[in-house]
Order: structure tokens, then sequence, then C-alpha cells
């Protein structure tokens, strides 16, 4: 059973409401890299590169907290430098050295053979900082799924996934042209890493089949500065049901929305008088008096304003919950 017909509407909806408005007064994007056509070329994977298995140098990293995404799955993975390392400064990001690559492949699970679901990968996003700013591309993959290209200008791709109910589901899916990156990781005119932080690795993940601080661990292999983990910052799992309404709907705003909503965000955000980071006081956030609209405007896709054909559900119940609780 094809599921289309909310999420067909959402992406009409969209259209007629935003249009092809997708303008923003872009910055200067960074130009400091060449990026290969192939993302072979990157040595990120492991052939066959589709089981997305790192290449040595790249390591993954885990968020306790996440970007929605039209229900894609998505893989996080690092690199530094031989023998760099990040260093903590106490705020959202730390320092990255010269050199780092993130990366940030998405995919879904489609129906396979008799030995279960396997994997369609739909692109692969880079940002690479040199000489000291980020460059972004992302990277188109083909249908054989043994390459992917590098793709400027966007594109849109048919998928069917099964959701976790084990039902097929279809959309288009949306693949942001090279402009667009900087819309969402920008802060004070550059471009910059949203989810590489302290707050949001601060949680346990298994290494080698064995439980771990993901902190300490990327301390004990040498990618981190020391620094006490137990008291580190922390941004909650907004989907755990243990975390307090307000914090989930706190974390969950920071990833959906802040991006934008800051005050260094892009300039058609400012002066709205949102700031939705988790870390800025209730009281400066803007949601008192905005609470409503925000409910609104997702109710009607408009918001997250980037991206998405369809609505985040889950998201939706959250915040609509967290409002009624004002
Ligand atoms: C709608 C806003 C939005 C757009 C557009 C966007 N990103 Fe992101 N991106 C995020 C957020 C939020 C995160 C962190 C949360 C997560 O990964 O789920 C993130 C994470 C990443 C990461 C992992 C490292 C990090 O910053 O946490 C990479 C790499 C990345 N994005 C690259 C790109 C590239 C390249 C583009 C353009 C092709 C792009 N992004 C477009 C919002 C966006
Ligand atoms: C990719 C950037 C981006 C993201 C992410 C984003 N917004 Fe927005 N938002 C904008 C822009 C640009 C405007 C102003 C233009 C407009 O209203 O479309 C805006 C306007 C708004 C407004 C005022 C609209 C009105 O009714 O006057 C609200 C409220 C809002 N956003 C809430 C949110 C919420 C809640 C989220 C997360 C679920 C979110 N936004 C995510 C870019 C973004």
């Amino acid at each position: 059973m094809i599921q289309v017909g909310r999420m067909a509407m959402m992406a009409a909806c969209f259209l007629a409401l935003v249009g092809c408005q997708d303008d923003y007064r872009e910055i200067k994007p960074a130009a400091t890299v060449a990026f290969a056509a192939q993302l072979s070329d990157h040595s990120i994977y492991k052939w066959p590169q589709a089981d997305l298995v790192p290449d040595s140098g790249f390591v993954l990293l885990e968020l306790n907290s996440t970007l929605y995404s039209d229900n894609a799955l998505k893989q996080r993975l690092i690199r530094l430098p031989e023998g760099t390392s990040m260093t903590h400064q106490g705020d959202r990001r730390p320092r990255f050295p010269d050199g780092t690559v993130l990366v940030k492949t998405f995919y879904y699970t489609i129906e396979g053979s008799e030995s279960g679901p396997n994997l369609q990968v739909i692109e692969t996003r880079l940002l690479v900082k040199s000489d000291g700013v980020w460059n972004a591309a992302t990277y188109l993959w083909n249908q054989d799924q043994t390459d992917a290209m590098l793709v400027n200008d966007g594109a849109s791709v048919n998928v069917e996934y099964l959701d976790e109910q084990g039902d097929l589901r279809a959309l288009l899916y949306q693949v942001p042209s090279q402009r667009k990156c900087a819309k969402c990781h920008q802060s004070s005119g550059e471009i910059v890493p949203l989810g590489a932080t302290v707050r949001n690795w601060n949680r346990d993940v298994l290494r080698d089949g064995q439980q771990v601080h993901q902190l300490a661990w990327l301390q004990s292999k040498g990618l981190l500065n020391p620094f006490d983990v137990e008291v580190a910052p922390h941004i909650p799992n907004y989907a755990s049901e243990d975390v307090p309404l307000a914090e989930r709907a706190r974390a969950y705003l920071d990833l959906n929305c802040s991006s934008c909503h800051h005050p260094e965000g892009i300039e058609e955000t400012q002066g709205d008088g949102l700031d939705l980071r988790f870390e800025t006081p209730f009281h400066q956030t803007g949601i008192g008096g905005q609470a409503e609209r925000m409910l609104q405007n997702m109710v009607e896709g408009r918001m997250p304003d980037e991206g998405l054909v369809t609505v985040d559900e889950a998201g939706l119940a959250l915040i609509q919950e967290y409002v009624d609780s004002l």
C-alpha cells in the first residue's frame, strides 16, 4: 500500500504557498575547496560504497537530537587531518582544525530480498574546512548505487520506503542546491556546522560492540581535547518520553528551526523576534508571543522553510503539546 495522499498534498501546498520564492540574500559562498566530480574521489566509503562502511580516517558521529528530513535515515561522519584534534570551547561548536571533513549521508530503507530490507542511498553532503572557512557541497547517488556525482543545482528523487510500521510510502525527495546549504548553515555571514556540537555528541554509543561515552571515546582516539565529559553541555533527545516536555520542545526547535531563527542567521528572519536556540532563556526566545503562529506555520507546512515535502507529524504533536502547556 502506497500512501502518497498527504505528501502529494503537502508538496502541492508547498508550491502554492511559497511557490518558487526560494530567494534569500546569499552570503558569498566559500570557494577554498575544489570539490571532486565523484564522491569516490574523496575516499569516504569502502567498496561497495553503498554499504556506507567508513574508510580509514572517518569515524561515526551520533546525535542526541536531529533535523527532520522527510523520514530519511542519516549517517554522520568526521575526518580530521592526521595528528590534529577538535577543541571544546564551551559554546555550541568545538574549534575544528583546517582540513576537517564533515559528512552526512541520507538514505531510506526499502523492500529487499528475502534477507530483509535494504537501502536506497540518496545524497551525501560535505562540509570541508579549508583556509579557515567551510565549503559546502552535495553528491547525488546514481541509480546503480555505485557512486555519487556532485550536483550544484539541486535535484528531485522518487523514493519509496518502509516507514516505522513497515508500510510502503512514496515521496519526491528534494536535494538542495549548493546555495541553499548556507541558508541554514549560516552564522554572522559565514558557513558553519550545525549538529557537530559537544552537547549533541554528549551520549552513549556502541563502538566495537561496547557501550561507551561518545565524548570520552573521541578523546581516547585523540580527536577531541581532554576535558571532564561529566560536566560537558548536553542537549536531550527530543524523541525521548523520559525527558521533560519543555526540554524536548526546546531541543526540537533548536535542531529544526533555530538554524534560521537566531540573531546571527539569515537576514530574512532578523527582526522577527524569534531566537529558537536551546540555550536562549525562554523570555528571550519570542516563543511566548508567537507560539500559536509557530504552530500554525508548522501545520500548514510553511515552516521549517526549506527542503521538506512532508510534515513532521511527531514533531508537530510535540510542539502542539508544548504550546498547550504554556
Ligand atoms: C533546512 C536547513 C538545512 C539545509 C538547507 C542544509 N542543512 Fe546541513 N544540516 C542542518 C542541520 C540542522 C544539521 C544538524 C542536524 C542533523 O544532522 O540532523 C545539518 C547537518 C549537516 C552536516 C553534518 C555536520 C553538521 O553540520 O552537523 C553536513 C555535512 C551538512 N549538514 C551539509 C549540508 C550541505 C552540504 C547542504 C547543502 C547541500 C546542507 N547541509 C543543507 C540543516 C540544513
Ligand atoms: C531555512 C530557514 C528556516 C527554518 C529552518 C525555519 N524558518 Fe521560520 N521563517 C524563515 C523565514 C525566511 C521567515 C520569514 C518569511 C516567511 O514568513 O516565510 C520565517 C518566518 C517564520 C515565522 C513568522 C511567520 C508569520 O506567520 O509571520 C514563524 C512563526 C516561524 N518562521 C516559525 C518557524 C518554526 C516553528 C520553525 C521550525 C519548525 C521554522 N520557522 C524554521 C526561515 C526559516
